[in-house]
């Protein structure tokens, strides 16, 4: 029903001469699910409400529908924003809560006589006006957003005698009744334990199914953001670090800062070498050499790569941890002693030392470990590894960046 443009916003808030949010461009398609994610501060929030028009933009435009909405006023924007702290009015039921806005708000129709037939003037022109929603349509609405979100039966309760997921819901049901274009979200789901949180989020997606509108949601947990997002806005110190599919952020991070934010336990960085041996690119890890995939190689070469100093980055569940009976001896195999071992119950996460004292965290599944396994994985055991050619990434050690282009990283 809409897409929102922001181009070249900036925000300054009074008295700061650092902006809250700098330089974003973001073309946000009809119906797509976009998420912005970063740490606190980031500008998340700020960038949020300047598309809902509750925060002026200080440079800038933003569109909504290829129309410029710098000076409309929010409830002329036709959005609907849920947050974090969904105030209900405490005194009125479920329903109320939900037809209050509606009562409010003005539709355009034109004039009709007790049958509800369009009246003509003079010249046989319907007249247009503006006019509230009647009883029956608001009825209507909320039965519907209830029935959406599976809160019927609870029309006539209280706020207070509801849980604070079946109240969020009712949050949200008060901005889907007023059908806006865009829907913003602020961090929805955070007042709300763990288990109601995912069970939330599992009834967002469904709830997006059924209302296929435009969505900005924003969260610091990188979970949500994955599990939403059709596109992925990563933020920090007001800048965006990267946009793409939670497949394009985790495969191919843009920067040291989304490398390290998206995935859990953080991505091992580790100080290596690119260097080129008998005519091939490869990671010279704490002396041991591991080959680059075909096209990357292709692209070093291509770009006639000089050997240099990297961060070379590999996520903890891409460490290939090698059996302890393992009788391979590969140029390719690092030992790291165990320093600690965290059990997750499918899987177990070995926190080992590896090279010159480097702290590095693995992931490796409970099930299938022998005895011997069992063993080395243990505190104070010693444990030997691979790295895999398709999941190793490669970083700029001064620029941060990563150094091979997303086209060739993702081939
Ligand atoms: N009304 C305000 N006046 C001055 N500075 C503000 C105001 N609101 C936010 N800021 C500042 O702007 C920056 C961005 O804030 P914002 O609320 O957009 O961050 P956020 O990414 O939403 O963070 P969080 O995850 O903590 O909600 C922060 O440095 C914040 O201190
Ligand atoms: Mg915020």
């Amino acid at each position: 029903m809409a897409n929102v443009s922001l181009r070249e916003v900036y925000k300054y808030y009074e008295n700061n001469e650092t902006p809250a949010v700098a330089d974003f461009n973001l073309e946000i398609k009809d119906k797509e699910f976009v998420v912005f994610v970063g740490p606190s501060g980031c500008g998340k929030s700020t960038t949020l409400r300047m598309v809902a028009g509750l925060e002026e933009i200080s440079y800038g435009q933003i569109l909504i529908d290829e129309k410029v909405v710098n000076d409309v006023e929010p409830k002329d924007r036709d959005i609907a924003m849920v947050f974090q702290n969904y105030a209900l009015y405490p005194h009125m039921t479920v329903y109320d809560n939900m037809a209050f806005g509606l009562k409010m708000m003005k539709v355009s129709d034109v004039k009709r006589d007790k049958d509800g037939v369009p009246v003509k003037d003079a010249n046989g022109r319907e007249i247009p006006i503006m006019r509230h929603y009647t009883k029956a349509e608001i009825k209507e609405k909320v039965e519907e957003a209830a029935r959406i979100l599976s809160i019927t039966e609870y029309l006539q309760r209280k706020p207070k005698a509801m849980s604070g997921g079946q109240r969020q819901r009712v949050a949200i049901g008060r901005a889907i009744v007023r059908n806006p274009k865009v829907f913003l979200m602020d961090e929805p789901l955070s007042n709300l334990d763990a288990k109601l949180r995912n069970q939330m989020r599992a009834e967002i997606l469904m709830l997006r199914k059924r209302i296929n509108t435009t969505f900005i949601y924003v969260t610091h947990d990188q979970t949500e953001a994955m599990t939403l997002g059709d596109r992925i806005v990563i933020m920090r110190d007001g800048f965006i670090q990267q946009v793409g599919t939670p497949g394009q952020v985790f495969d191919h991070p843009e920067n040291l800062f989304v490398a390290g934010f998206i995935g859990t336990p953080q991505m091992n960085f580790f100080n290596a070498k690119l260097v080129k041996v008998d005519g091939s690119y490869c990671v010279n890890l704490y002396g041991k050499l591991f080959p680059v995939k075909e096209g990357v190689n292709a692209y070093l070469e291509e770009m006639k790569f000089e050997d240099s100093d990297i961060v070379l980055g590999v996520r903890p569940e891409h460490i290939t941890l090698l059996k302890a009976d393992s009788t391979e001896v590969s140029a390719a195999v690092l030992e790291a002693k165990v320093t600690v071992t965290e059990m997750m119950g499918s899987e177990l996460y070995v926190h080992a030392v590896v090279g010159d004292g480097k702290e590095m965290v693995l992931r490796t599944p409970t099930a299938g470990l022998s005895k011997a396994d069992r063993v080395s994985i243990a505190d104070g055991g010693t444990i030997r590894f691979t790295l895999e050619p398709e999941l190793m990434h490669l970083f700029d050690k001064a620029k941060e960046t990563n150094l091979i282009p997303i086209n060739v990283d993702m081939e």
